[in-house]
């Protein structure tokens, strides 16, 4: 134990790029904050985005923020962590800055908590849309799977979800999609007249399945997807539907995932690219 009075000031704890050997001082750090330690989201995150965070000088991270970069004009925001013990002493907002700093002209987004979105107003992050969170037993009716070519992906389908991903997201995310296959429990196509026209994921996290992404051009077409990823599945399953999309919300809350917790999807120094009434649930919060 350092003596309190030897203690570094906390302007005096520099930001570094962290690694995957930091894993698991991160995931220390998401149970000091009560959040799940989930380490097969942070290892993505930690392959495909930026980990940024500052040692606490008696051990462990005193906090982390994450920057998934989208080519150079989009990046997406997660992971912001501050230990309890460095609570309101501005390690966040310099993490925060930081990250911006490194963001240069990009557009940020990211989906705040209660305890964050004061932070990101500060910081001239502005609120554009919320995010419902529903988690249970997902049970589809044989109604739900009547669109017609809905299969397993397959790996000559990398091309065409990547197509599907950039139209919809507005951002190259060859990074983020490339992995899916891997990352994923269950990936499934929407094919009509030999092209493919929708795409889903399910990944296990910790507690759930997260349902995401699904890109898709009608509800119907999001439906079938979301049925077809989530039929015979053992256990709660997660989506992440923006109020935006009400009929898929009321559809999935009537088959048994209901209404959990909200965020707010907050953007900074631009407005979300891409046709994101495609996107019906994002790969995951921390990427979109
Ligand atoms: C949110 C969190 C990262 C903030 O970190 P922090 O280091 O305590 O924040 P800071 O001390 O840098 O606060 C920066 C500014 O935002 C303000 N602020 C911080 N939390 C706030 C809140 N909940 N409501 C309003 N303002 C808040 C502070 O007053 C401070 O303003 P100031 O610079 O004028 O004093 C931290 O509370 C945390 O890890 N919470 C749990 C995890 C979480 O919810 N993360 C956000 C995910 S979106």
């Amino acid at each position: 134990m350092i003596d309190p009075k030897d203690r570094p000031s906390v302007a005096d704890m520099p930001v570094r790029r962290l690694g995957v050997d930091d894993l698991r001082d991160c995931l220390l750090l998401a149970i000091d904050r009560k959040w799940l330690p989930e380490e097969a989201k942070w290892r993505l995150l930690f392959e495909v985005g930026e980990v940024y965070g500052i040692d606490d000088p008696e051990g462990g991270l005193a906090g982390t923020v994450v920057l998934s970069r989208y080519g150079p004009r989009l990046g997406a925001v997660s992971m912001v962590l501050v230990a309890t013990r460095y609570g309101r002493m501005g390690l966040g907002g310099r993490l925060m800055r930081h990250l911006i700093r490194q963001a240069g002209d990009a557009t940020l987004f990211l989906t705040a908590t209660e305890y964050g979105r004061g932070l990101y107003e500060k910081l001239g992050f502005t609120a554009v849309g919320t995010v419902v969170t529903h988690i249970g037993q997902l049970r589809p009716e044989p109604e739900d799977f009547k669109q017609d070519g809905v299969r397993p992906a397959r790996e000559t389908d990398l091309e065409a979800i990547g197509r599907l991903d950039l139209r919809a997201s507005g951002a190259p995310r060859a990074e983020v999609i490339r992995r899916l296959p891997r990352f994923a429990e269950r990936t499934r196509v929407a094919e009509r007249a030999g092209e493919v026209t929708g795409f889903g994921a399910a990944w296990r996290n910790v507690d759930n399945v997260v349902v995401g992404p699904v890109i898709a051009a009608s509800t119907a077409m999001a439906r079938a997807l979301i049925a077809e990823l989530t039929a015979d599945l053992h256990g709660p399953v997660r989506l992440d539907v923006d109020t935006r999309h009400r009929a898929l919300a009321e559809w999935v809350s009537s088959r048994g995932a209901v209404p959990a917790f909200s965020t707010t999807l907050m953007t900074y120094g631009g407005d979300l690219p891409g046709d994101r009434a495609r996107l019906y649930t994002p790969v995951m919060q921390a990427l979109g």
